[in-house]
């Protein structure tokens, strides 16, 4: 039996993070650039994006250049910001067949204009889909949108529109780039890191952690439905004790 037969469908997470990682090795691995690594890692988002859509995932969100990334040499950088310029303008049509929002957080004002408006327009474009919601963190930090919420709410005290007593999880997070979107349930990282790498750290306060050695280029819906498979056989407590779920 496949994964996606196991999988329990009345158990979904609504929604799944992802790090793709593992590019640069992929390519090294077959001695070739690391670029050739990020345009085979393209095919893997389409495949995994179709997967979701596939069983019904409602959300998917994938971090795809880090505030870190841009310290990469200007080469990969440049290479980087042309694929994603390339990829969301030729995945418009196929996002539209298949329903899917286009979404986008980070600090998009530091990406190129092209970048930007090219975003902007996908955007629009599949702005009415509903089956499912992919949303790329580009140049995102989760420290600088947790300060960008803190100084927002700062200035509302300090312009007396908020009081400090009102300030609680809900109000903090809907200054957050998430806001409208449920936390994830769970967040796969590739290509065998243990870390969170400046990811979702409000959102995944109680996210389930899924590790994997398989590199970004080479993973599929496949590896996608193994990975969801493991999450339903998690149990979550949320600080509670086994006894006192149902
Ligand atoms: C992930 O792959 C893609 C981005 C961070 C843009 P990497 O480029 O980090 O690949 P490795 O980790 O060097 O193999
Ligand atoms: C994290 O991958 C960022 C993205 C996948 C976009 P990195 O490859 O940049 O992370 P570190 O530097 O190894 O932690
Ligand atoms: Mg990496």
């Amino acid at each position: 039996m496949g994964f996606k037969e196991q999988i329990d469908i009345n158990r979904l997470p609504e929604h799944i993070a992802i790090i793709m990682d593992g590019n640069g090795r992929w390519a090294k691995n077959q001695g070739k650039f690391r670029v050739f690594g990020h345009e085979s890692g393209v095919l893997s988002v389409k495949d995994i994006v179709e997967g979701c859509v596939d069983i019904g995932i409602k959300y998917l969100t994938v971090y795809a250049f880090s505030t870190e990334n841009w310290n990469r040499p200007i080469e990969e950088v440049n290479a980087l910001m042309e694929l994603l310029i390339s990829t969301i303008n030729e995945q418009a049509d196929t996002l539209n067949k298949n329903n899917v929002r286009l979404n986008a957080i980070g600090d998009l004002k530091s990406l190129p204009q092209k970048c930007i408006d090219d975003l902007a327009s996908v955007m629009e474009k599949t702005g009415k889909n509903t089956k499912c919601t992919l949303t790329l963190a580009l140049s995102y930090s989760a420290k600088w949108e947790i300060l960008e919420a803190a100084k927002k709410l700062a200035q509302q005290v300090k312009d007396a529109e908020l009081s400090i007593e009102d300030i609680d999880e809900e109000k903090f997070a809907s200054h957050l780039t998430t806001t409208n979107i449920p936390d994830p349930e769970l967040m796969i990282r590739t290509s065998g890191e243990h870390r969170v790498s400046n990811f979702l750290l409000w959102q995944m306060a109680y996210t389930e952690l899924y590790f994997t050695e398989t590199l970004w280029p080479d993973f599929r819906r496949e590896d996608l439905f193994e990975a969801i498979v493991d999450y339903q056989k998690r149990e979550r407590r949320f600080g509670k004790i086994s006894e006192q779920l149902n």
